[in-house]
């Protein structure tokens, strides 16, 4: 058995799995770590045009899906893995998704479902009696739900052991710890006579540690100042925050090593 099975219902099958196939989620799935399955809606519609939508009731601008298929379609699932599944809709009228959603539905669901609507959305009914929870990837508008539920299934599958090499590979990111990332450098050591700073040269893991976290502070506190309200910030954090409010004062100087 697979540690994670995620089955995304959509229009476009193809789609999701010319992604889903690829690089690290791609050998992960050929090394039955995980499993992301796409289902063709369509192949449930009892009428011979094989119609997935219509026009809503009421009037308004484009199509519908339509609640038959869509319906068939999710039972059919649920009747493959012999229970009702945890169903999720995706919908730029859900709540919005973060790193914390990702880990809650790693850890509670080994199976679950992602529905992609298309047109101007689905019916309502298939919502109330087959969605537990509506999840929006951000305050804009897609085409589709295809993207959001791959980013839901990225994100969830990649911190499943076994996809990735080690578990510090998300567990240091932005999000994963409440702040951003500090900036990362490779080779060479100098481009475009920008020089990587010597401190990640100096084989002192310590200091190479205390400048990660003064640099994932200050880049958290520039950027997403909100994601430092009600961060636990440690002795070290607010000495290093002190560091960058003095650097920050104009006599003071940006450290560089
Ligand atoms: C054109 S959108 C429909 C938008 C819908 N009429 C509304 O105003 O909320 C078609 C489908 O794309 C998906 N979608 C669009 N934007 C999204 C977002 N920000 N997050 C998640 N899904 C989204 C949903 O599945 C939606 O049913």
């Amino acid at each position: 058995m697979v540690a994670m099975h995620i089955d995304i219902l959509t229009l476009f099958p193809d789609s999701i799995n010319a992604v889903m196939k690829e690089s690290i989620l791609g050998r992960a799935q050929r090394n039955d770590v995980i499993r992301i399955e796409a289902h063709q809606i369509r192949d449930y519609t009892k009428n011979k045009q094989m119609q997935v939508d219509d026009y809503p009731y009421g009037g308004g601008q484009g199509m519908l899906m339509q609640v038959q298929p869509l319906y068939d379609c999710w039972a059919d699932v649920c009747r493959q893995a012999g229970r009702r599944l945890h169903t999720i809709f995706l919908s730029a009228a859900g709540k919005r998704f973060t790193q914390a959603d990702a880990i809650r539905l790693k850890e509670t669901q080994e199976r679950f479902i992602l529905v992609c609507g298309h047109y101007e959305g689905v019916d309502e009914r298939f919502i109330e009696e087959c969605v537990d929870e509506e999840i929006s990837v951000g305050d804009f508008v897609l085409t589709g739900g295809e993207l959001p539920a791959m980013t839901v299934a990225d994100a969830v599958c990649r911190l499943v052991p076994g996809v990735l090499a080690d578990a510090s590979c998300f567990k240091d990111e932005s999000h994963y710890s409440g702040l951003l990332e500090y900036p990362q450098y490779s080779r060479p050591e100098n481009w475009h006579d920008m020089h990587v700073p010597p401190v990640l040269l100096s084989g002192n893991h310590a200091a190479i540690a205390r400048w990660q976290r003064k640099e994932a502070l200050r880049r958290t506190r520039e950027r997403r100042p909100d994601m430092l309200e009600g961060f636990q910030l440690s002795k070290l954090d607010r000495q290093l925050l002190e560091e960058l409010d003095r650097e920050s004062s104009p006599t003071g100087e940006r450290e560089t090593n």
